[in-house]
């Protein structure tokens, strides 16, 4: 069927575009209705809340929101909050946080929380000239320019920390950068450092324009691309770590102490040199960040994009935790870059993340950072543990069991009689499917 292409979508009631969409992409069937309705909340004002957190909205799409308690960081005992719909990453992530309590929990250390963004502009002039323009006027123009927009992040005692010219013509004809750091304190600070990049681009224009040591010509060359902040902020860091003495890394696999440090070093040296695995690896610690992330309102795809492109720093993507096993000591920990707020964004707005934020005590953004990096670093354990010794498998199949006895509307009856065949069972799907028939036929 052919489809015909819709004007002004975003102007027609909620109704108006369900009608529409049923007509034109779902063969007129009303019961698609339902599955949209069933998903709407009963409270009209929450309702409204979240539809209006995005545009053309037409219901919720809801996500498990679970708690993994036990989480000693710092010397706090916190019951970290995840939003995520992969079966065993809230039971991966309790099991890590059991079995660090009593070897002295997560310590975690704020490294820096410097954020970065840039106006890109081209601009035809010697490289000199420029700088010495930047350096005996235009920053000082440039921070007097953002006084208004930077006057409350000043009073919270954040503000722009400094702004470089970048000479990129090596790389491209003409273009240069504003490199500018900023310290948005406890927001993730993107509309904060947007406003005040767009700010810089107006006043170089306007600077360039009245400056007569550029010629004419000169004036005219120049561009500005664009002003944005960098969701790569390698400087703004927390490092998260676990230690204990060998002897004390009891595994109930069967495994040994010093076979278990052996070979979980072996695996994080692996992710360190061999992208392949690196790739799967910081996926499973990223399972951890961003549940965290989605649950406390943040932005999961800055997150990530920093995550990877900090792990790819050096040329070569690799590994975002580390692990020693020297003079009998197992230590292990991540490095973070992220940056993440507990104010403004979602953060007044979606009554689960005020809960989250409550849950965890009303956390400044550098705990934050902590608690993210910290649930990264036992999601990773979790998984490095299950790989070196039983497989991981056993334990997602058997969280995955009740995804797939759902799929064949399996009783609550049902649903028991499998936990207990499954007990000392790796599950499989297949089995799963063999046994349900069995069942049924008797
Ligand atoms: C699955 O979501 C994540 C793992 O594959 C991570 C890993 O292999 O380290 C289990």
């Amino acid at each position: 069927m052919n489809h015909q292409p819709v004007e002004g979508f975003s102007k027609l009631s909620k109704q108006r575009k369900i009608d529409w969409l049923i007509s034109e992409y779902l063969s007129n069937d009303r019961s698609y209705e339902q599955i949209l309705q069933q998903y709407w909340n009963n409270n009209a004002e929450l309702q409204k809340l979240h539809e209006e957190f995005s545009e053309n909205t037409i219901s919720n799409f809801y996500m498990p929101y679970g708690i993994a308690p036990n989480f000693l960081i710092d010397g706090k005992l916190l019951a970290l909050p995840m939003a995520v719909e992969e079966s065993s990453v809230v039971a991966a992530a309790s099991k890590a946080a059991k079995f660090w309590i009593d070897k002295g929990g997560f310590k975690t250390t704020i490294i820096n929380t410097e954020k970065l963004g840039h106006t890109h502009f081209i601009f035809n002039v010697e490289s000199h000239k420029l700088l010495h323009f930047f350096n005996f006027r235009l920053k000082k123009k440039l921070l007097e320019a953002t006084e208004d927009i930077t006057a409350n992040m000043r009073k919270r005692g954040g503000g722009i920390l400094d702004i470089k010219l970048i000479d990129k013509t090596s790389e491209m004809p003409n273009y240069y950068q504003l490199k500018a750091s900023f310290d948005t304190v406890d927001s993730m600070g993107a509309n904060f450092i947007n406003s005040c990049l767009e700010q810089f681009g107006k006043t170089l224009k306007q600077e360039v324009a009245e400056n007569e040591d550029f010629t004419q010509e000169e004036k005219d060359s120049l561009q500005i691309v664009m002003n944005i902040l960098s969701n790569f902020t390698p400087d703004c860091i927390v490092r998260a770590e676990v230690s204990c003495k060998i002897e004390d890394l009891k595994d109930d696999s069967g495994i040994s102490n010093e076979e278990f440090a052996w070979k979980f070093k072996q695996a994080v040296t692996i992710a360190e040199i061999e992208p392949f695995r690196a790739t799967t690896h910081n996926k499973g610690i990223m399972n951890g960040v961003d549940a965290v992330v989605i649950a406390t309102g943040n932005d999961f795809r800055a997150t990530e994009a920093c995550a990877h492109a900090y792990a790819a720093r050096n040329g070569k993507y690799s590994s975002l935790t580390h692990c020693t096993t020297d003079n009998g000591i197992f230590r292990f920990w991540i490095d973070l870059p992220i940056s993440v707020g507990v104010v403004g964004g979602l953060t007044n707005l979606h009554p689960l993340v005020k809960f989250s934020l409550a849950l965890l005590g009303k956390p400044s953004a550098q705990e934050l950072m902590s608690i993210m990096a910290v649930s990264g670093l036992a999601q990773n354990f979790g998984a490095l543990r299950s790989l070196i010794t039983t497989g991981i498998q056993k334990g997602h199949m058997k969280m995955h069991l009740f995804n797939i006895l759902n799929q064949f509307n399996a009783t609550e009856e049902e649903k028991q009689y499998f936990v207990t065949y499954f007990k000392d069972k790796t599950v499989s799907h297949h089995e799963v499917i063999a046994e349900l028939e069995k069942l049924r036929n008797k």
